[in-house]
């Protein structure tokens, strides 16, 4: 249904209505090519849809104003690490109090406490420790898997994404496991470490952790980093029983699922993982994320932190659970990502379906919409089950245009996908703004 022609004339026609309306951003990218690796502090920066990425001034709420003075409508907020809402007054004053009183000094704050009892209190497991990141966590409680169960690998879905780590960036190709495609150098052999099973085929997962070599399986509740693949009905529930009866510690990773409520996807649907790992938000944006554990893991964990070599156990960080983060977290979580807080992003998100499916019914095409909580996502296809049919419906070229198209008119779009992510700070005219252009968009693709 898609005339190619038509699709590569449009995104020259978007190209060029791009470069004219952003000067700035075209000479700040011409003078960041002599310092900056390919001209971005960040590889993925270089995947924006125009030829440059915009360079942004200021964001507040679902807002952010770039250097060429365009205000946009956010629907990415920094892939998840603002979905609290920008500049979230709360933060910003704690960042600025914790400044002026030291930032880190490798001792805990009281901070810390309030920060362990909340998520506590929201994913129902008792004790936690701090990493800088959500990539940092999830090394660490494979570190943790591994040295309890004393079994030598972990087991992913297939086209997860869990960070830059190293034994996650595996994928399936005709039943091997292999480096997922542009893992660059791979440090450490995925064939070895690494089991990798796709989501939804409760038969496989069985198969695969009966040959008793996997210490944990590292999930997401839902996909959502190659769009979001939902659960099969009674999924979670039987992944859980044939984790435990093959003796395998569950690893749930709420980084993104987070938007499924306060307590992430696990309280929401009331999952029973070992170990949890949270980050991006926690801490309105501010570098933090958390490891939690049940009772049991903690009492055969503590030993380990308490030996003479704990500073080189491969778990911590200098910088890590320093002051400012966790200012910035008690903040964050007292005054966001609350029940009250999912009360307007969620109906915001629902409305955006709505929209995004009337369009899609309006043309008769095949694709479709997901939501899980706050976040949605929609597909140039059926709803896939699994990772590799979600890879193998990614349309580049459809996906630049829309990204592209949607940027030029004010609405910026979460990169590598089409997401959508909501706050309290959005509105319902930013949804039927971003409902209108869609619209448009695909007016103008199929007629
Ligand atoms: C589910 C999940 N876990 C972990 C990460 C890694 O987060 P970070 O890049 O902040 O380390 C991501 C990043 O997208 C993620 O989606």
């Amino acid at each position: 249904m898609i005339d190619r022609g038509r699709l590569a004339e449009l995104l020259v026609a978007e190209e060029r209505r791009f470069v004219e309306t952003h000067p700035r951003s075209a000479a700040l990218a011409e003078r960041a090519d002599g310092p900056l690796l390919a001209g971005v502090p960040m590889p993925w920066m270089t995947r924006w849809a125009g030829s440059f990425p915009v360079f942004v001034e200021s964001a507040s709420g679902a807002r952010f104003t770039d250097v060429d003075g365009i205000e946009y409508v956010d629907l990415c907020l920094g892939d998840t690490g603002a979905m609290t809402g920008h500049a979230l007054p709360a933060v910003s004053a704690a960042i600025a109090e914790r400044a002026g009183k030291g930032i880190t000094t490798m001792l805990p704050s009281e901070d810390a406490i309030w920060v362990a009892d909340e998520l506590a209190r929201r994913f129902g497991l008792p004790q936690w420790q701090f990493a800088m990141t959500a990539t940092d966590a999830n090394r660490f409680v494979l570190r943790f898997a591994r040295h309890l169960t004393g079994r030598p690998r972990i087991a992913v879905f297939d086209w997860c994404y869990h960070g830059t780590v190293d034994e996650t960036l595996a994928v399936l190709e005709d039943g091997r496991v292999v480096p997922r495609p542009g893992a660059m150098g791979p440090q450490v052999d995925v064939a070895v470490t690494t089991a990798v099973v796709p989501f939804n085929d409760l038969e496989a997962l069985d198969h695969r952790l009966a040959e008793g070599d996997v210490a944990c399986l590292l999930m997401e509740p839902a996909l959502t980093n190659i769009g979001i693949v939902l659960p099969d009905e009674g999924y979670s529930e039987a992944v859980r029983e044939i984790t435990r009866k093959h003796g395998v510690l569950l690893v749930i990773d709420e980084t993104h699922t987070l938007c499924a409520g306060p307590g992430g996807a696990t309280r929401a649907w009331g999952l029973e993982p070992d170990l949890l790992v949270v980050g991006k938000p926690i801490a309105g944006g501010v570098p933090l994320a958390a490891y939690g554990m049940t009772a049991a893991i903690a009492e055969r964990l503590t030993p380990l932190m308490l030996t003479a070599e704990a500073d080189v156990s491969g778990v911590g960080g200098t910088l890590t659970a320093n002051a400012m983060s966790l200012a910035a977290a008690r903040a964050a979580l007292s005054s966001a990502l609350r029940e009250e807080d999912f009360a307007v992003a969620i109906p915001l998100a629902e409305r955006f379906t709505g929209g995004v499916q009337s369009v899609i019914d309006r043309h008769g095409l095949p694709w479709n919409v997901q939501r899980l909580g706050c976040r949605a996502e929609y597909w140039f296809c059926p709803p896939p089950r699994d990772g590799a049919a979600a890879a193998a419906a990614v349309d580049e070229e459809l996906e630049r245009l829309m990204h592209l198209w949607t940027l030029n008119r004010g609405v910026l779009l979460t990169p590598f996908h089409n997401m959508a992510l909501f706050s309290p700070a959005h509105s319902e005219a930013d949804v039927d703004r971003h409902t209108e252009v869609f619209g448009a968009a695909v007016d103008a693709i199929v007629g």
